[in-house]
């Protein structure tokens, strides 16, 4: 099994080597690849060392898979070219995400769509990757109606630039390279993206649209409020969902401590709940504050923490690498 690393030497690229590492995924060549400023780089993989190629090279070497995570016009443009030369795309970027003919993929909750002919699959936004590992099972077993989902976005979703401006301004440093127009340590910044012409931000209408093609179901109603915080680790979310039917609260906890990828920390006595510094550097989805909205039928409150990097970027496209593998889909 051949795996290219698209964007190997970026945030995201970077934890997929570590990811591809730790859970030993049986890959017999690696290929790191960035761009030319890059080229010749050495990258060091279970104690070997590769050489970072550029887009033209590691086509030319037809890897089985290419894992991408450099960016949206990277991916438009590249993406076809590995897929004519017979590589899979893995696809971190929003580039295919809403397009009909791409598959966007969260294993835990639509795997079952992938056949042997997609040769260009879609990983989806950080916060509704987390948010639909829980909604599934519950949507299974309730019915989604709608669901109102406030975010607390770590800066490494904005990228190394993001961390360093964070850093600098709690380090004193006001006037180092800004990733944001406003400071973020000791602030909050209601926006993530750009804004689109309904007041809502692209950030959001990516939660709102993404999750109802995963879910592959257009009658859940999605409203969202995306929001950057100083903070590392991951991505937190309060989500507030309405059902179709009535629910019993142990049994949501039960259904929820049963799926596969999610881990319940819910023990309010002892002051336990999901926090950032907990899921950092964790494969899982982590859920608490599991409990009723006293103020309207058949709906729930909950918290949901994942480290952004990992399920919500690197480690669910390896997870989709797997799924392929284990499918003999690749
Ligand atoms: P490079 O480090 O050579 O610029 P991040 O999102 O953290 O900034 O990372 C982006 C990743 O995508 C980096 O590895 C970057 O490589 C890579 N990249 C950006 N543009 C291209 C390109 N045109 N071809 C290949 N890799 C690219």
């Amino acid at each position: 099994m051949k795996i290219a690393v698209v964007g190997a030497t970026g945030l995201v690229g970077t934890v997929m080597l570590k990811v591809l590492e730790e859970r030993n995924f049986p890959l017999t060549e690696l290929i790191p690849v960035a761009s030319e400023k890059s080229v010749g780089k050495e990258i060091t993989f279970k104690g070997k060392q590769f050489k970072v190629v550029n887009m033209e090279t590691a086509i030319a070497m037809k890897p089985d898979v290419a894992l991408f995570s450099a960016g949206g016009s990277t991916s438009l443009k590249y993406a076809p070219l590995f897929a004519e030369a017979g590589t899979t795309v893995i696809d971190n970027s929003s580039a295919w995400r809403m397009d009909p003919s791409k598959k966007l993929i969260v294993p835990e909750v639509n795997a079952y769509e992938l056949s042997i002919d997609d040769k260009i699959i879609a990983n989806p936004n950080c916060s509704t990757i987390q948010m639909v590992v829980a909604l599934k099972p519950l949507h299974d077993k309730y019915k989604i109606k709608r669901v109102v989902v406030s975010t607390y976005q770590s800066v490494t979703g904005t990228g190394v630039k993001a961390v360093e401006q964070m850093m600098n301004e709690r380090n004193g440093i006001m006037d180092g390279a800004m990733a944001y127009p406003y400071q973020i340590d000791l602030n909050v910044i209601p926006q993530i993206d750009v804004f689109e012409e309904n007041g809502y931000t692209k950030e959001e209408m990516k939660m709102i649209k993404e999750t109802r093609k995963i879910m592959g179901d257009d009658s859940i109603s999605v409203t969202a409020t995306t929001v950057r915080i100083p903070v590392m680790g991951g991505h937190s979310e309060s989500v507030n969902i309405e059902f179709a039917n009535d629910f019993d609260l142990a049994d949501v906890r039960a259904v929820l401590e049963k799926t596969e990828g999610i881990i319940v920390v819910d023990d309010i006595a002892n002051l336990k709940y999901p926090m950032p510094k907990d899921a950092h550097e964790k494969d899982e989805v982590f859920v608490g504050r599991i409990r009723r909205d006293e103020s309207l039928p058949n709906t729930l409150n909950m918290w949901i923490v994942a480290d952004n990097l990992r399920k919500g970027a690197a480690t669910n496209a390896v997870q989709i690498a797997e799924f392929l593998l284990r499918k003999e889909l690749i």
